[in-house]
């Protein structure tokens, strides 16, 4: 459920027209809309309302921008960050150190620093090597870090290979049979203190069947460290919940039943439970809107040029993602067409043979669903603009990214006095 509507045949945030939102900001623009992101929070603290105090750490790289880490936060989320750069975004966004896990392949002495120095509830350790390190760090600062390793529970989830996390050949965490070994490990080292175990095994599930089965490797685990004198009272099921992309398709679990499944298998382990849902929470509260550059003839269908491309919205490139597509002005005519942005690459596609809205060059368009991990994933390719951001609260909208323009981007280089060319080549 989302709150993009069309009101008087034209598709709006809450109460605002998205044409408003172009003709102010240009295009592309991100819109967010705040209610849909509070609702998702909702329906997820409702469906884990039977555990005791759960902790649901928002997955901030879904969508990192300080306006909506800063609306979570006000609705009583933690965050889950895998970045120096993220936690010190959720901490300048109103997040309690003591809401915070920190995750993330490759942890830095500087981040493990920071973090411990601005507050943390738990690292979620991916290696004993990580763990002495950490144990180094915090020992030299005369801190506790409260840990947990991230287990590999060989368990393979995701919508596409690229965002699978759990499988053994995945980077992530350590097995989970080498588990009681790596606490065992790590039980005596100074600056530690071993208080969880956590699991993530990717992102986009269409089914709580893996997500189940983890669980119970990651219950079964609890037990046999409990049995060998480790303490372990948090357990961190990360996150994964997939959203609806395409109304065709069946619809993901929903958050209650997430929760109910989550309250069978986990809700008697006697631990705190932490939850890490990103694209859950702020997937379905987010469009892209563009407006079609030109439609030209195709082989085929005929190519829609929009003023969106590649660089905005990675995920089709990326991993041939489905995105809706629609007109912000719908006539009724539809037809079939291929979306394409103006980058070069053939790659830069964002709808092939799609029956869709009819657009015509002018036309504004949205892409669906690209709250969570579009404008966290734009870059600047092409020299393109960086896309802005807006953020709609009912009637009420303001941009929270600016675009950063050609100017800002150029001025951002150094060209170096000494250039003097290339050897040999002539200078004109
Ligand atoms: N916790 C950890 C440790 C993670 O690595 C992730 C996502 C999450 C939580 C949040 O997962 P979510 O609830 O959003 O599924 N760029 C890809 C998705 C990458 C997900 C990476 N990790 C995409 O556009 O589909």
């Amino acid at each position: 459920m989302d709150h993009f509507r069309l009101n008087n045949g034209e598709l709006h945030c809450e109460d605002v027209a998205l044409s408003e939102i172009a003709a102010a900001v240009g295009t592309p623009v991100y819109v967010y809309s705040t209610a849909t992101m509070c609702r998702h929070a909702a329906a997820l603290r409702t469906a884990l309302a039977p555990l005791d105090d759960p902790l649901i750490a928002y997955a901030v790289k879904a969508n990192p921008n300080s306006a909506v880490i800063a609306t979570l936060a006000r609705s009583g989320l933690g965050a889950d960050v895998v970045s120096g750069g993220e936690y010190q975004r959720a901490r300048a966004a109103g997040v309690p150190g003591a809401k915070i896990v920190f995750s993330g392949v490759g942890k830095t002495e500087e981040e493990m620093r920071l973090a411990l120095d601005g507050g943390i509830y738990q690292f979620n350790l991916e290696s004993v090597e990580e763990a002495e390190l950490l144990s180094a760090v915090a020992a030299a600062m005369g801190r506790s870090a409260p840990i947990g390793f991230r287990v590999n529970p060989d368990v393979a989830g995701g919508g596409h290979a690229k965002i699978t996390t759990g499988a053994a050949e995945n980077k992530f965490g350590i097995a989970i049979g080498d588990a009681v070994a790596a606490y065992g490990r790590i039980a005596a080292l100074p600056g530690l203190a071993v208080q969880g175990v956590a699991v993530h095994i990717g992102s986009q599930l269409t089914s709580l069947e893996p997500l189940e089965r983890a669980f119970n490797r990651v219950g079964d685990l609890i037990g046999e460290l409990r049995a060998a004198g480790h303490d372990i009272r948090v357990a961190d099921l990360g996150g994964g919940l997939g959203v609806p992309y395409d109304p065709d398709q069946p619809p993901p679990p929903t958050p209650a039943e997430y929760g109910a499944m989550v309250c069978r298998i986990a809700g008697d382990w006697g631990t705190r439970l932490v939850f890490e849902p990103g694209r859950l929470i702020v997937g379905n509260a987010g469009v892209l809107l563009s407006r079609a550059i030109r439609v030209k003839p195709g082989a085929t269908d005929p190519f829609v040029i929009v003023d969106a491309a590649m660089n905005d919205l990675m995920r089709p490139a990326l991993y041939d993602a489905w995105h809706r597509i629609e007109a912000v002005r719908p006539t009724g005519a539809q037809r079939t067409a291929n979306v394409v942005g103006p980058v070069c690459e053939t790659g830069d596609t964002f709808a092939t043979a799609r029956r869709m809205d009819q657009v015509v060059a002018g036309d504004l368009v949205v892409f669906r669903t690209a709250g969570a991990y579009a404008a966290a994933m734009s870059s600047t390719y092409n020299s393109r603009p960086l896309t802005p951001e807006v953020l709609v609260d009912g009637s009420r909208w303001a941009v929270v990214r600016p675009r950063v323009g050609v100017d800002a981007l150029i001025a951002g280089d150094r060209v170096p006095d000494w250039i003097g060319g290339c050897a040999g080549e002539p200078s004109s």
